[in-house]
């Protein structure tokens, strides 16, 4: 489907700013067929589980243990053998290896496939499920296994502090600065597999609306919440839909 503010095809060409700058934003849709799950589809976690409980700053004050095995759980299933990058993310690698000008993963995913799968110029704006931070120091480290009430922190040493390094409901998302000024300039933004409930990542396509010139795609699923904001929009796996997206713009077809 394409909107009515359709882009003019630009592909490699260069225009007078340069190589047109390409930011991607990513939700939990991408991962899904690596066999992660999403949040707000029927058998996704916040049908299980509710946001209050184990995702919010005054939850983990609560009740840490609870929240320690929640996130705990999750990161015992991506560390697990079968969790791989699939099709979609390694072809946003490759847009950023073979693209001559700027490409931004911009990810509300909290796993680290689109590293696996060779992303180099990456923000994790929900934070990582493979990193903890002390609440003591504010330290930051790789933690691959299970984090409880009695570990210390690495650096300081104090026992207890230790939080996973993720962005809870009510806590400002990282490097906002730094989005926002990629935002402004890009030509080519693409929201993939992200059902637009969560701010403020659902209002990045606006953002990018306000500059003239800029396209808009979104590929999911099925329509997000802010379907009707993109100038395009195409429906199905990520696995098939982002690999010829990527090879379109390579191709200079978009
Ligand atoms: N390919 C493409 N899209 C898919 C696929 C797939 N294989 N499977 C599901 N989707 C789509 C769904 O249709 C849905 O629109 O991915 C979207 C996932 O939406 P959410 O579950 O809401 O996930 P996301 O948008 O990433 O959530 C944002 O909410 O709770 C928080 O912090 C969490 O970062 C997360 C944020």
């Amino acid at each position: 489907m394409t909107g009515p503010n359709a882009h003019k095809p630009l592909g490699l060409a260069m225009t007078k700013d340069g190589y047109p700058p390409i930011v991607i934003l990513t939700g939990a849709g991408i991962s899904k067929e690596s066999g992660l799950s999403t949040f707000r589809d029927a058998d996704g976690i916040w049908a299980t589980v509710r946001v209050e409980d184990v995702a919010t700053p005054e939850a983990f004050a609560r009740s840490p243990e609870k929240v320690h095995a929640f996130y705990n759980a999750r990161r015992g299933k991506l560390v697990s053998r079968e969790i791989k990058p699939n099709v979609a993310h390694q072809a946003l690698a490759r847009l950023e290896a073979e693209w001559p000008g700027e490409v931004l993963v911009v990810t509300q995913n909290i796993d680290d496939l689109h590293e696996r799968a060779g992303a180099k110029s990456l923000i994790h704006m929900h934070g990582e499920l493979l990193k903890v931070r002390c609440g003591a120091c504010a330290n930051v480290v790789e933690w691959r296994c299970d984090l409880g009430l009695d570990n210390a922190c690495p650096n300081c040493g104090i026992v207890g502090k230790l939080r996973p390094h993720v962005v809870w409901f009510g806590e400002m998302p990282f490097e906002m600065e730094r989005i926002y000024s990629r935002l402004e300039c890009c030509r080519l933004f693409i929201s993939i597999g992200t059902s637009g409930n969560v701010y403020p990542a659902a209002s990045f396509v606006q953002q990018v609306r306000r500059r003239s010139g800029a396209h808009t795609a979104e590929l999911n699923m099925e329509p997000s919440e802010g379907a009707t904001l993109f100038a395009e929009a195409q429906y199905g796996l990520a696995t098939v839909l982002v690999p010829a997206y990527v090879e379109k713009i390579l191709n200079g077809r978009w």
